[in-house]
């Protein structure tokens, strides 16, 4: 065994486990997990964050979504000011479908890789539907959302709105992503 190694066993549940020094197990202890996630008016919101949701909600109407009928439109504004619009785009081979948000975030990496993406606006609508449907971000697209915060080393805030003019509100995405992969040093 090397030295910065660790082997525990468990013999009524025949299990050993090797256990490196990098790497952070908590082990027979909890974690707790906190997350800060607001629900507020959407007129209460600041001048810059309801553009942005306005953004999200213009672009949904050309999502590309004949398989689920169920449009999601991603706005997010860089460091700079600009902002850019995506929606969801399907496919007849469903896995190959992209998320608004993932299809957005890889653009602007691509076409703004020194401009920090640093809020995010998120509305859905079922085709069809004059109101909007709640909507929230998948597993791959917080993961998604975690690689931009890392790369650029600063949170994104999050903004989705919800039915009856209410947004949720969330201050990175750390809130929605407990106990994340954020790089390869486990
Ligand atoms: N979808 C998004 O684009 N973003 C979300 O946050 C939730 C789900 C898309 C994927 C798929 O095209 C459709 O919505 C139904 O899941």
């Amino acid at each position: 065994m090397e030295k910065s190694s660790l082997l525990i066993q468990f013999p009524e549940q025949k299990l050993t486990l090797l256990i490196q020094d990098s790497l952070k197990l908590v082990l027979m202890g909890k974690m707790n997990f906190e997350a800060k996630i607001e629900l507020v008016q959407r007129e209460d919101l600041s001048e810059a964050e309801q553009e942005l949701l306005a953004a999200s909600q213009e672009i949904l109407k050309d999502a590309y979504a004949p398989y689920s009928k169920y449009k999601v439109g991603a706005a997010v504004q860089l460091k700079s000011g600009i902002i850019l619009k995506s929606s969801n785009q399907e496919n007849v081979s469903f896995p190959v479908g992209i998320c608004a948000e993932q299809s957005l975030l890889a653009f602007a990496g691509a076409n703004y890789p020194k401009d920090a993406p640093r809020m995010l606006a998120i509305s859905a609508q079922r085709e069809g539907d004059e109101v909007f449907a709640k909507v929230s971000p998948c597993g791959m697209c917080r993961q998604a959302i975690l690689e931009f915060e890392n790369r650029f080393e600063h949170p994104i805030q999050l903004l989705i709105q919800y039915p009856d003019g209410q947004v949720v509100r969330i201050d990175g995405i750390q809130n929605l992503l407990p106990l994340s992969l954020g790089d390869l040093s486990l």
